[in-house]
């Protein structure tokens, strides 16, 4: 249809007679893409070349010179001066195509007692593995500033909120703990996906194993992986390691994004509870008192392409016979855009949490509008005067409505106005109305007074150190 049809392909075209259609060749081919996986690749090569030496099914001439010619590869390729062909595919007919250039025959002898379906199985499991451990390292980076900033507030009084309506105070180090929880679940996400990944699908071959004697445990002990995986089918034909990746990302990317957003809010002229450094800020080209918060903003919007790629994966994977269909070379832009996405994403949320400049004089004034110690008049109540919860809290709503209409806050009712409402209410009333106290008294396991916070805080430094 578009081109002359060009001489059958080297690595397998002993049956064809001519080579595939242009467009034919341009949606077929991966190595626009999958040439990120070359390090990956080649050392997957170098351990399965190792491994049929031992096992006598390579001389160990021909595997020294694999083994030596695949570095010279690497380097090329790390050089930036290898010679990437679309008429190849595929990085792993890149590689083993240009080894035949550097040593001519024995390179022919690699492919044995393997497929490239378990050897880009093994390359995508060495990929994604990496990047497990390096959300991993991020992820510990954005914990340990989040606990900077809580250490330094964990008696600063903020406004709580359900509903984005101010609730109860709270402390500012409570809050910072809350996302030290959420990232630190994120974080054992990725260990536990890295766990479960930790099986080397090389030599299940194309599918069903192979007849020559290797060894699966040493090539998979060479490549760091726990054991060999157990099915050569399941192998080559489930990517549910990368879901598992994604899935992990996206609950991550989720949890950033909210944080990003209580930035974005907390950074506004209305709130003024935080100063993004200018490091993360930009300014707008008309309005000259402008400072945007960029990073935030696009750290909340990441998302969108992490879940993305997710469920792009999800909807490539789901209805595929066992084993391998070529849909699956589909995965890795996929994987490849969600995890630059999300490491970029918790680098700029940790240098903004980082750099943050904290208002605690103004959180604390804001910690004590909307009537915040309505819950603490409330439980007073209940403790001091016995009254069932239900009738503390319609007394209570009565006085917040007698404050809203005076236009006063709860403290500056009159002790007679209080009593007007219920008459046991005694002076002892306006000890608890005061923010600091009602953190104060928030001391059940996990609440938010500054003893409790500081215990979580101890317990997280102990854990990461
Ligand atoms: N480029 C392919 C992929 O990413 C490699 C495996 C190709 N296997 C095959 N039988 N055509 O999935």
């Amino acid at each position: 249809m578009t081109d002359t049809p060009k001489t059958s392909n080297a690595m397998w075209g002993g049956r064809f007679a001519a080579g595939p259609d242009a467009i034919m060749e341009a949606i077929n081919a991966s190595i626009g893409f999958d040439k990120r996986l070359y390090a990956q690749d080649i050392r997957g090569s170098r351990a399965h070349a190792a491994m049929l030496a031992a096992q006598g099914i390579l001389s160990n001439s021909d595997a020294e010179a694999i083994g030596e010619g695949l570095l010279t590869v690497l380097s090329e390729i790390e050089a930036g001066d290898f010679p990437f062909s679309t008429a190849l595919e595929d990085i792993h007919m890149n590689v083993e195509a240009r080894l035949k250039e550097i040593i001519g025959e024995p390179a022919g002898r690699l492919h044995t007692a393997r497929s490239r379906n378990d050897q880009v199985a093994t390359d995508f499991r060495l990929w994604v593995r990496d990047q497990c451990d390096a959300a991993i390292e991020a992820l510990t980076a954005l914990i340990k500033a989040l606990i900077v900033q809580a250490e330094a507030g964990a008696d600063w009084v903020m406004p709580g909120f359900t509903h984005l309506q101010t609730a109860q105070p709270v402390t500012w180090g409570h809050h910072m703990m809350a996302y030290v929880e959420m990232i630190a679940r994120d974080r054992s996400r990725f260990t536990d996906a890295r766990a479960r990944m930790n099986e080397c699908p090389l030599g299940a071959a194309a599918l069903a194993g192979t007849g020559f004697a290797i060894d699966r445990h040493m090539t998979a002990a060479a490549l760091g992986f726990d054991r060999p995986a157990a099915n050569s089918l399941d192998a080559v034909s489930d990517r549910d390691f990368a879901l598992e990746f994604l899935s992990a990302s996206s609950i991550c990317a989720m949890h950033l994004s909210r944080l990003a957003e209580e930035l974005v809010i907390w950074s506004s002229a209305q709130f003024r509870f935080v100063a993004m450094s200018d490091k993360w800020s930009t300014g707008s080209s008309i309005m000259p008192q402008k400072r945007n918060p960029d990073a935030a903003e696009l750290i909340r919007a990441k998302i969108g392409r992490v879940l993305g790629a997710t469920v792009a994966l999800f909807t490539v994977m789901k209805g595929l016979p066992l084993a391998y269909s070529k849909d699956m070379q589909e995965d890795k832009e996929q994987v490849f855009d969600a995890a630059d996405t999300l490491m970029l994403a918790l680098a700029a949320m940790t240098g903004m949490v980082s750099d943050l400049t904290v208002n605690r004089a103004r959180l604390e004034e804001a910690a004590a509008n909307g009537f915040s110690t309505a819950t603490d008049l409330a439980d007073w109540l209940v403790r001091e005067a016995g009254l069932p919860f239900r009738d503390a809290h319609h007394a209570t709503g009565t006085l917040v409505a007698m404050a809203e209409a005076k236009g006063c806050d709860l403290p500056e009712l009159t002790l007679a106005e209080m009593q007007s409402v219920n008459p046991v209410i005694s002076q002892e009333i306006y000890s608890v109305l005061g923010v600091h106290n009602s953190v104060a008294s928030r001391q059940s396991y996990g609440g938010t007074a500054p003893d409790q916070v500081r215990a979580q805080i101890a317990r997280w430094k102990a854990a990461l150190a």
